[in-house]
């Protein structure tokens, strides 16, 4: 099994693209989102589930979001791909090779989806039929997007149960999602995600719903599979010990914001948002050292129906001042490809040292 990614799209995706008049550009960035916002009418109120996120993959770059439930991952992974509900209201930018796919009609998206943009769910039955074969569901996923016999198709899926980590593929093809436990099921979901050699994997939660033993494996396949299809990932969660080992960069998000966007080393031995550095300390590996004790960040988030004035974080802020309940702080350069929103920066470093007790590191 070949890595197919090297290039664009093959002359013939390109021309049945190009019928569609999407014309992909290999000069423009593979993913670009810029000022993404997304409302949601309620009864109770414009629900403002995601204000303002802004990022850009590179190839084969793996960026994770990272933050608290309810902070807008979800609802930005789904407007990025397409699959919001009408009732929702968005607004900004999201550009796959230079091609806008804001508004873009749902026929047209769908040439996108499975070659371009992929997507793996929280909940793998999301993507699987229960009804339909495990290896049925793979060759009909990758003969949706390429012209080959159903015998070609079967065998390609066996390949790629093997590259997940699935023990006698040949056997297992043959399975319905039933029999496969959460693990497999979703080594199988990632199987298809990949099926099709996307350019970007956009993987919601990935491992949230498995048992912890097999997260880390399930973490591991999955990077495999990202690795041989050359794909860029956007890595969503809410656990930043997944990131450490995934991933490239790190967006954190608090209230429907990014409050936070630096390296792995910036955000884990640097962090500049006392957000961050609270989601650091509840982390089992760092808050150990003291007394054996997790120390989640005290409070909830805030509702997103009626956001006060000044910085969300505010009120579970332990540098929180006055003046913070006055404006939302932007977010702003703190180092080389770092930047964090949060007014009282230079009291940061002392609250790193005292919350996680490493002394940072120069940049
Ligand atoms: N269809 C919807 N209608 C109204 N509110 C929604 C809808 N979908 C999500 N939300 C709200 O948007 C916010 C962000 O949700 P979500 O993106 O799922 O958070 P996360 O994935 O970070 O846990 C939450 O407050 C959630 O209740
Ligand atoms: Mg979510």
């Amino acid at each position: 099994m070949a890595p197919e990614s090297e290039q664009l799209a093959t002359p013939e995706e390109q021309a049945d693209l190009a019928a569609e008049g999407i014309v992909l550009r290999d000069d423009a960035p593979l993913l670009e989102v810029t000022d993404l916002t997304v409302d949601f009418p309620t009864d109770d109120g414009i629900v403002h589930a995601v204000r303002g996120v802004s990022f850009s993959l590179a190839e084969k770059e793996v960026l994770a979001i990272v933050g608290e439930s309810g902070s807008g991952k979800s609802v930005t992974s789904l407007a990025i791909m397409g699959l919001l509900g009408k009732t929702a209201r968005i607004s900004g930018s999201v550009k796959y090779r230079g091609v806008e796919l804001i508004g873009m009609k749902n026929r047209k998206l769908a040439k996108i989806r499975g070659r371009g943009l992929a997507m793996i769910f929280q909940d793998p039955m999301t993507s699987l039929n229960p009804v339909y074969r495990v290896g049925w569901q793979l060759a009909e996923a990758i003969r949706a997007h390429n012209k080959i016999s159903k015998h070609a198709a079967m065998e390609r899926s066996v390949e790629l149960l093997r590259m997940v980590g699935i023990p006698n593929p040949e056997e297992r093809v043959r399975s319905f999602p039933h029999e496969f436990s959460g693990g497999m099921r979703q080594r199988a979901v990632i199987a298809i995600a990949v099926a099709n050699s996307p350019d970007v994997i956009i993987a919601d939660e990935p491992t949230t719903a498995l048992d912890v033993t097999v997260q880390a494996q399930v973490l591991e396949a999955m990077e495999e599979a990202r690795r041989h299809s050359g794909a860029g990932m956007v890595l969503i969660t809410h656990d930043l010990g997944v990131v450490a080992g995934s991933a490239d960069k790190v967006l954190v998000m608090y209230a429907g914001r990014p409050v936070e966007f630096g390296s792995v080393d910036d955000i884990f031995y640097r962090p500049r948002m006392p957000y961050t550095v609270g989601l650091l300390g509840a982390m089992p590996r760092l808050s150990t050292e003291s007394d054996g004790r997790l120390v989640p960040v005290p409070g909830n988030p805030p509702s997103l129906i009626n956001l006060p004035p000044g910085c969300p974080f505010s009120p579970r802020c332990p540098l929180s001042e006055p003046a913070c309940n006055e404006a939302e702080p932007d977010l702003t350069q703190v180092g080389a490809g770092h930047r964090a929103a949060c007014r009282r920066i230079d009291a940061v470093p002392a609250l790193v040292q005292e919350r996680l007790g490493h002394v940072e590191t120069v940049a």
